[in-house]
């Protein structure tokens, strides 16, 4: 049996692994997961039923029924799912419950792009391509800033820029899967780059660590 063709994305709020990781599997023709949006639809399962985020035993119950149907909710992307699902992931029932949902979803059809935070150091620690992607913090939060804009969403960039490194810290900081780059990842800063240019750059390195597996 052939390895799962596993293109792991890592690394921290707005860095625009989205964009990357979805051109990536277009590109090869293998199935995308935003894994964010599991941490975010527990988050927010939990707040439309009016319970904490931080309700330990609540979050696991919803993380271990979770379908993906559940990534459809209209409700993911903003500034209360951002914390809710920050909140969420750092319970590691939650993200014990969540492990098996992405090992399927990449094994369906024989290989994945998935993003996230802990995808090349515990999801797949075998993956064949890891990425790390990151950028300035001052850049990310002009990124998501300028996004949040496109959506129509009102929000200031200080706000945006604060939102961000409390969301960094929760997930560099927590005990359980914090957000790091693994030994074998390669490292694409995208600060100074378009986005046509990291994505050459990011696909170059998984066209060498596929064509290295094979
Ligand atoms: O798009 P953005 O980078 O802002 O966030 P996201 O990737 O959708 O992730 C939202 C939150 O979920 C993060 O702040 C993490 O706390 C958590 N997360 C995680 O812990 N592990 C993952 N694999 C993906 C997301």
């Amino acid at each position: 049996m052939t390895a799962p063709r596993v293109v792991a994305v890592d690394g921290p709020a707005a860095a625009g692994k989205g964009t990357l990781a979805r051109r990536l599997a277009a590109h090869l023709a293998i199935p995308y997961l935003d894994t964010g949006l599991l941490y975010r639809a527990v988050g927010m399962t939990l707040l439309s039923r009016g319970l904490d985020p931080r309700d330990a035993g609540a979050a696991a119950a919803v993380a271990a029924a979770l379908t993906i149907e559940a990534l459809a909710r209209d409700d993911l992307r903003g500034p209360s799912a951002d914390m809710a699902a920050s909140r969420v992931a750092a319970i590691p029932a939650v993200r014990d419950a969540l492990v098996g949902f992405q090992r399927r979803f990449a094994a369906a059809e024989g290989g994945a792009v998935l993003d996230g935070r802990d995808i090349g150091t515990r999801i797949f620690p075998d993956a064949p391509a890891k990425l790390f992607v990151t950028a300035s913090p001052a850049v990310r939060a002009e990124r998501r800033w300028k996004e949040l804009q496109a959506r129509g969403v009102h929000a200031d960039l200080a706000t945006v820029r604060h939102e961000i490194d409390t969301r960094d810290r929760q997930d560099a900081t927590r005990p359980v899967a914090p957000l790091l780059q693994a030994a074998d990842a390669v490292l694409i800063d995208t600060t100074w780059l378009t986005p046509d240019q990291a994505f050459q750059a990011a696909l170059a390195a998984v066209r060498a660590r596929l064509a290295k597996a094979a």
